[in-house]
C-alpha cells in the first residue's frame, strides 16, 4: 500500500462542526473540523467495526453508534473504555483539498 497521502475531497465540503468519510490506502478514516482544526481518526471501531462517522459527538468526543464506545478524536484515546485506543491519523489540507496521511497513534 502506499503511504499517501490520500486525497479525501475538497476543504469546502468540511465546515466547522463537519466530518469526512474516506479511505486513507486500505483503511476507512473519518476527519472532522472541530475549533477549527482538523482531527483524523480510524473509521472502524475496534471494538466490532462499528461505523465512527456515523456516531454522535460532542465536543471532541466521537461515540461508536453500535456500543458506545467513545474517544477523544485529538488523541484516540476512549472515554469509555478506559485503555482502549482509536487509530489517529496525519491530517492536513493543501490547495483546498482534505490529505490523510498514515496512522501516527497508537
Ligand atoms: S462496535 Fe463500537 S462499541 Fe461495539
Amino acid at each position: 500500500m502506499s503511504a499517501g497521502p490520500f486525497d479525501l475531497g475538497p476543504s469546502a465540503s468540511l465546515p466547522e462542526g463537519g466530518r469526512l468519510c474516506g479511505r486513507a490506502g486500505d483503511v476507512e478514516v473519518v476527519v472532522l473540523r472541530l475549533e477549527g482544526k482538523l482531527y483524523a481518526v480510524d473509521g472502524l471501531c475496534p471494538h466490532r467495526g462499528g461505523l465512527m462517522g456515523q456516531g454522535d459527538r460532542d465536543g471532541f468526543r466521537l461515540s461508536c453508534p453500535l456500543h458506545a464506545w467513545c474517544f477523544d478524536v485529538r488523541d484516540g484515546t476512549a472515554f469509555f473504555p478506559r485503555g482502549q485506543r482509536l487509530g489517529v491519523h496525519e491530517v492536513f489540507e493543501r490547495d483546498g483539498r482534505v490529505l490523510v496521511g498514515p496512522r501516527v497513534a497508537p
